[in-house]
């Protein structure tokens, strides 16, 4: 054998979890079993509500829309414009929750600052509450008996699961206590019987507590702001940050280990990161999540299980 030994790499890059491919393996068994519905004559439907004209909204509701397509659910967008108000908006949820051909309704995020979202999330039904806000799936989440689960923390486990990574007895490391992403992905990381931590922007000394990890989740919404002093050695790591950086300096300091990145970040004026360091995290991680391409594609993913699930719950 030559004189290098596996030891001696200082860097060993970590194995990546490609969230394009496990997308694509869950949308052809939703497939499937939407195909084995439309037989018996059940074709799940979800509408989507997206309010005003937020260009980000539009293009999320857009491939939310184009994934039912893909897997033979039937779509729709209702589009209200942006000076609704509250009871407009709770008026088209109520319409939407008697409507027995709706098997899921999602309410695009944000909303105008006029509209009481809580309201709103409280509204939806929660047999037909695809995204997993209402409290009462939060509730079942929590209490150990999962109904739906807000898509993203979902697509975290699938990701872990079908990448043979174990959970159990695990040390996982959630940053961030988000309703949307942290605290479920916490409660759902205790489900599989991992030994849970939440760490947030009051944790002290977060850098040792994240460095316990086997698994760590970053979901801060802080650009590459989780760095080598945060991960141990061998941690898999699972990035949840989607964070565009448009500052010469940033891209510059953060990518200065990947000419690539930075090529493609002069090229374009801008550049998609996560909240981890991506070098660090290729250089110390066991196997992580790359940004884009990594935990984003699984939230889409877990949007049509989510759908699926509800009109085969609902429906008996
Ligand atoms: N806005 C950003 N992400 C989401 C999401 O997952 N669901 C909804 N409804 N709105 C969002």
């Amino acid at each position: 054998m030559g004189g290098s030994r596996w030891g001696e790499n200082k860097t060993v890059a970590g194995r990546i979890l490609s969230g394009n491919q496990i997308r694509d393996q869950i949308l052809a068994e939703l497939a499937e079993q939407v195909a084995d519905l439309a037989r018996r004559g059940v074709v799940p439907g979800l509408t989507a509500v997206l309010v005003g004209d937020d260009p980000a909204s539009q293009i999320y509701v857009r491939n939310k829309m184009a994934a039912c397509e893909k897997i033979g659910l039937r779509s729709r967008t209702l589009r209200p414009p942006a000076d609704l108000s509250t009871e407009d908006l709770l008026a088209i949820v109520e319409e939407l929750n008697a409507d027995p051909e709706v098997d899921g309704i999602l309410v695009q995020l944000p909303l105008p600052r006029q509209v009481d979202a809580d309201r709103i999330l409280l509204a939806i039904d929660p047999a037909k509450d695809v995204d997993g806000f209402h409290p009462m799936n939060v509730g079942a989440l929590a209490t150990g008996k999962p109904r739906l689960v807000s898509c993203t923390p979902a697509g975290l486990i699938e990701i872990l699961k079908r990448s043979d990574i174990p959970i159990a007895g695990k040390r996982a490391v959630v940053l961030g206590r988000s309703n949307i992403v942290g605290k479920p992905a916490a409660l759902l990381l205790l489900a599989e019987n991992a030994t849970v931590t939440v760490c947030h922007s009051r944790t002290q000394d977060l850098p040792s507590v994240a460095r316990e990890a086997d698994i760590l989740v970053a979901a801060l919404g802080r650009p590459a702001m989780i760095g080598a002093d945060c991960i141990r050695p061998g941690a898999v790591v699972l990035d949840v940050g989607i964070n565009r950086i448009t500052d010469p300096a940033e891209a510059e300091r953060i990518f200065a280990r990947q000419p690539e990145k930075l090529a493609r970040f002069r090229e374009k004026g801008s550049i998609l990161v996560g909240d981890v360091h991506p070098a660090d995290m290729e250089e110390l991680a066991s196997a992580y999540t790359p940004v884009p391409g990594g935990v984003g594609p699984l939230t889409i993913a877990m949007l049509m299980s989510n759908t699926v699930r509800a009109a085969v719950l609902r429906r008996g």
